[in-house]
């Protein structure tokens, strides 16, 4: 008991932190409060501490005004006000004393307002338990609430009305508008769709890639019921379709329903304490809960990016800068390449037509009428050039002379040859010196050998006439009486013991070689320089 003690003592101290700096925590956002990003100021906070309100960085320059998990290292991000124009540093959220909840940007521009200019203004704001933030009216009503406009998340308890559409981020930590969306459309269907990226607002070259297919004009709201279920229902409360049907503890665990920059709407959940799931991973994730099943089968036709912009294996489309630098766009009149499309845009113009297609690592060449863009992909098919055809086809090209390009290449092979002529020339050079030198060294050898044989035979004439004498084989034969008694073994073979036929008796010692013995020896020497050439190649 006394040990625990200090620990919890400590834990209620961290507990009582941000309200002992804030004392406006756990109340309600009164008119006049402000928040400005990068000030170290406290966010708004739900009474939990679960959810909280304020400015989040998201990349060097920019913050989004979020809504995020307060209470997990990750701060998950599960709405924003301004996805897609990040607030700079030193940007103001402010509840105004007229009741309107502003984000400015720090020379006091406007960059999002809500409840909509002209409306009444609130009372109060309010963090919420259930990630929600609203802006209360007279009486409490509710004027605005974050939940009615949800960017790529449902959290559980914020259903889904008609008209109503979860967006995709582009990338994983990218949260501007990307390539997929959710819509519970006004004709009561369940649908997801991918958009006409970066367009993300048209309606046009979309392609559904999945559906609860409800028959015209049943569907009223998706609810998301706080056993982590998901389903589509009728205006009379009949659940005409189940989204999601496993069911999840919210008391153990947080809980969000995200659609993902992969096209994928997935249920995530994140254990609330280390002993509340003894094999919980302390982080997001996935619940069986997710669809479509196979988002690569999903996708399979249309003029769209599939799931993964098109190739999964593709990367370098994720960051376009860096095909901008190396190619160009050239003009040709009159020219069109009627196949290949594999994305089309309306109401664009041309400028904006280039750009795309230069910053798109797949474009090839886009096509431009009419404020029409028409992106295509080679191999390019039916190309005809004619003065009927009004339309404009911008070629990327990649930039750089390539005639002199080719040059150089030729040049670089040319001065390549050349030098695989030298090296080949120092190596055979060598080869032959070292084989030469190894000839020279057997040549030493076997005269080295030959005067010790000189020396070891005939010591006796020596010493006697200061003299070489040659035997012959039948002499030695003779005076070793037929190589009868061996005294021993040499490096070359036997030594025989013999007397000199001579006035002297002299006795002497022979050794008898075997041709073979001589060029086993030869060839040993002769490999071993071999052997040393061609460590010398390697
Ligand atoms: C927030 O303000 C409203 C209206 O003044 C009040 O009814 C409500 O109790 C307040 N809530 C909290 C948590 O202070
Ligand atoms: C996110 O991607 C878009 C589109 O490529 C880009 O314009 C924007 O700058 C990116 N945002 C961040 C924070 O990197
Ligand atoms: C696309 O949106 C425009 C303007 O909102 C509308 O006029 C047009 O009918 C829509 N097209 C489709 C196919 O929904
Ligand atoms: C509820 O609405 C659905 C679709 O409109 C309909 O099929 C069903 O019969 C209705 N149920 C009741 C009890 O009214
Ligand atoms: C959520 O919905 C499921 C399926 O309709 C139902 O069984 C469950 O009781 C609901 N939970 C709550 C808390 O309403
Ligand atoms: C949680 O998962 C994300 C994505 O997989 C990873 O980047 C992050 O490091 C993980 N965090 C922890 C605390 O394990
Ligand atoms: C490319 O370089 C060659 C040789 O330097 C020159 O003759 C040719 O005109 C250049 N072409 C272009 C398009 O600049």
């Amino acid at each position: 008991m006394n040990l625990q003690l200090p620990y919890c003592f400590c834990f209620f101290l961290l507990l009582q932190l941000p309200f002992s700096t804030n004392g406006k925590a756990y109340k309600n956002v009164s008119l006049g409060t402000s928040l400005t990003a990068a000030s170290g100021d406290l966010p708004w906070t739900s009474p939990s501490g679960e959810f909280a309100f304020g400015f989040q960085q998201v990349s060097d320059a920019g913050y989004l005004l979020a809504i995020w998990f307060n209470k997990i290292p990750e701060r998950t991000i599960v709405w924003s006000a301004n996805r897609n124009k990040l607030a700079p540093r030193g940007s103001t959220v402010q509840l105004t004393a007229d009741g309107l909840l502003v984000l400015n940007d720090q020379s006091g521009r406007r960059i999002w307002t809500k409840p909509e200019l002209g409306g009444s203004g609130a009372t109060y704001g309010a963090m919420l338990d259930t990630g929600n933030f609203v802006l209360a009216g007279q009486a409490g009503a509710t004027l605005w609430q974050s939940f009615d406009e949800p960017t790529d998340t449902l959290l559980p308890t914020q259903n889904l009305n008609s008209g109503a559409q979860l967006i995709a981020p582009y990338l994983e930590k990218n949260y501007s508008d990307g390539r997929f969306k959710l819509i519970l459309q006004g004709d009561g269907n369940l649908v997801m769709y991918t958009t006409a990226y970066p367009l993300t607002n048209s309606n046009v070259s979309n392609v559904a890639y999945w559906a609860t297919g409800s028959s015209k004009g049943s569907g009223y709201q998706v609810i998301f019921n706080q056993s982590g279920y998901m389903y589509l229902v009728a205006s009379n409360g009949t659940i005409l379709n189940q989204v999601f049907s496993n069911s999840v503890s919210l008391q153990d665990l947080y809980l969000r329903a995200t659609i993902d920059y992969d096209g994928v709407f997935r249920q995530y959940v994140y254990p609330k304490s280390v002993s509340s799931g003894k094999n919980w991973v302390m982080n997001w994730t996935t619940s069986p809960n997710f669809v479509p099943p196979n988002i690569c089968l999903a996708i399979t036709n249309g003029i769209v990016s599939g799931a993964c912009g098109f190739n999964s294996y593709c990367k370098d489309c994720d960051h376009p800068s860096q095909e901008i630098d190396r190619f160009e766009i050239r003009d040709m009149l009159n020219t069109d390449f009627p196949s290949n499309d594999y994305e089309f845009f309306g109401s664009v113009d041309e400028d904006w037509c280039r750009r795309s297609c230069l910053s798109d690592c797949y474009c090839d060449v886009a096509i431009f009428k009419d404020g029409r863009c028409f992106k295509k992909r080679g191999p390019l098919l039916h190309g005809v050039t004619d003065p009927n055809i009004g339309d404009k086809a911008l070629m990327k090209v990649r930039k750089g002379n390539r005639t002199e390009e080719l040059a150089q290449k030729k040049s670089a092979k040319k001065s390549d040859r050349s030098a695989l002529i030298i090296s080949g020339s120092v190596l055979l050079g060598s080869s032959i010196f070292l084989i030469v030198l190894s000839l020279l060294g057997i040549y030493v050898f076997f005269t080295r050998w030959n005067r010790q044989k000189q020396k070891m035979i005939p010591q006796h004439h020596a010493m006697r006439d200061m003299n070489l004498q040659n035997f012959t084989y039948n002499e030695l034969e003779t005076a070793t009486g037929g190589f009868d008694e061996e005294l021993g073994r040499g490096s070359f073979g036997p030594v025989y013991k013999g007397v000199l036929g001579d006035e002297d008796k002299q006795m002497i010692a022979v050794k008898k070689h075997h041709v073979l013995d001589f060029a086993q020896e030869g060839l040993r020497l002769v490999l071993s320089f071999f052997f040393v050439l061609l460590h010398v190649h390697e």
